[in-house]
């Protein structure tokens, strides 16, 4: 039997992430969206496309939670982007009362499912999920890192004029301005970024790399990013379903490892049939440390401010 996956909000981030998972054959889809006559019409719209994908999965659109019971994987993108001049953090409590319900909903329909937060600010966001659903802290995450490491690979790739693709990067902390780029384990197939780049040029790309979603609300003008942060749910989803134990940067729970306890943050992790089948522990430097816990803080402050 093919997989179930429900991806709660059809708006820019939930039916392009539909869009590339039906594409791949992947799983079955419920698009859920609360506004009427949306999801079905995005979910029809990609269904018409999947003969011409050669992809025989079944997606459709719905209101009623009760289609999209027995998920395997729920993706919660339900929520408001962010507006010029917005930081991801100014979304905290319109978008805790979406994702709450969402989180009540799932655990009644999809006792079973992995979920992945998309809604920002995202980190408190996956601990609010995961307080709600109650869920073992291995089936809630959140996607921020691989969207952040993504960015980073790309300007990267166009500084030195190399692929994309030969470049591994590592982003921990929070999903926000204080997100942790780590130059120090960024390699251009194998060899150290700091040894072709200039420090300065490569602080440069960091600080866009923090700026990544707000340089795209700039010139958007209305609503956020959208088809890389797809692309980068799209990948955490494939990791799960088709276990291939990926080792990447997501908001996982973190009971102590990196001396965090209580929190969810990013950090690498394994994604595997089980969710976070494990957290992997970097030893970071003094410096790196020190960011690493201003980031958490940052998104300690926000989970206090929610009262979880
Ligand atoms: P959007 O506005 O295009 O779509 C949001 C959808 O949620 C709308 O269709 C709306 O009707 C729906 N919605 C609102 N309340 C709902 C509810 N209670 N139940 C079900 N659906 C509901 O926004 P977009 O661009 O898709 O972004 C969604 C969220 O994802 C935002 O919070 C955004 O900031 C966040 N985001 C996070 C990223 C990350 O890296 N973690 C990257 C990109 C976006
Ligand atoms: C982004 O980084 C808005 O979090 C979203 O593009």
């Amino acid at each position: 039997m093919r997989k179930k996956i429900t991806i709660i909000g059809a708006g820019n981030v939930g039916a392009t992430t539909a869009q590339l998972t039906a594409k791949d054959g992947l799983a079955d889809v419920v698009l859920f969206d609360i506004a009427e006559g949306v999801p079905q019409g995005k979910a029809l719209d990609i269904a018409e496309a999947c003969p011409l994908w050669g992809s025989a999965v079944s997606v459709t659109g719905s209101n009623s939670y009760d289609d999209t019971a027995g998920s395997d994987i729920v993706v919660i993108t339900a929520g408001f982007p962010r507006k010029p001049h917005m930081s991801r953090d100014d979304l905290l409590h319109a978008n805790a009362n979406v994702v709450q319900s969402a989180s009540e909903a799932i655990a009644k329909t999809s006792p079973d499912a992995i979920i992945i937060v998309v809604t920002n600010p995202m980190d408190a966001m996956a601990q609010l999920s995961w307080k709600t659903t109650e869920f073992s802290c291995r089936r809630v995450m959140g996607m921020g890192g691989i969207l952040d490491a993504s960015r980073f690979r790309s300007f990267l790739a166009w500084e030195m004029s190399v692929s994309p693709v030969d470049i591994e990067t590592m982003v921990l902390g929070g999903h926000g301005d204080q997100m942790v780029p780590l130059p120090r384990f960024t390699t251009v197939k194998g060899i150290q970024v700091t040894e072709i780049l200039k420090k300065k040029r490569v602080d440069a790309l960091i600080h866009r790399t923090r700026n990544g979603g707000a340089e795209i609300v700039g010139l958007l003008k209305s609503g956020s990013a959208y088809y890389a942060p797809a692309a980068a749910t799209y990948q955490m989803m494939r990791s799960v379903l088709l276990d291939e134990k990926r080792l990447l940067p997501c908001a996982a729970y973190l009971n102590g490892e990196y001396g965090v306890k209580d929190l969810y943050v990013g950090v690498p992790v394994i994604l595997g049939k089980e969710g976070v089948e494990k957290v992997v522990e970097l030893k970071l430097t003094k410096e790196e440390k020190v960011m690493f816990r201003e980031s958490c803080a940052a998104v300690r402050k926000l989970v206090k401010k929610l009262g979880i």
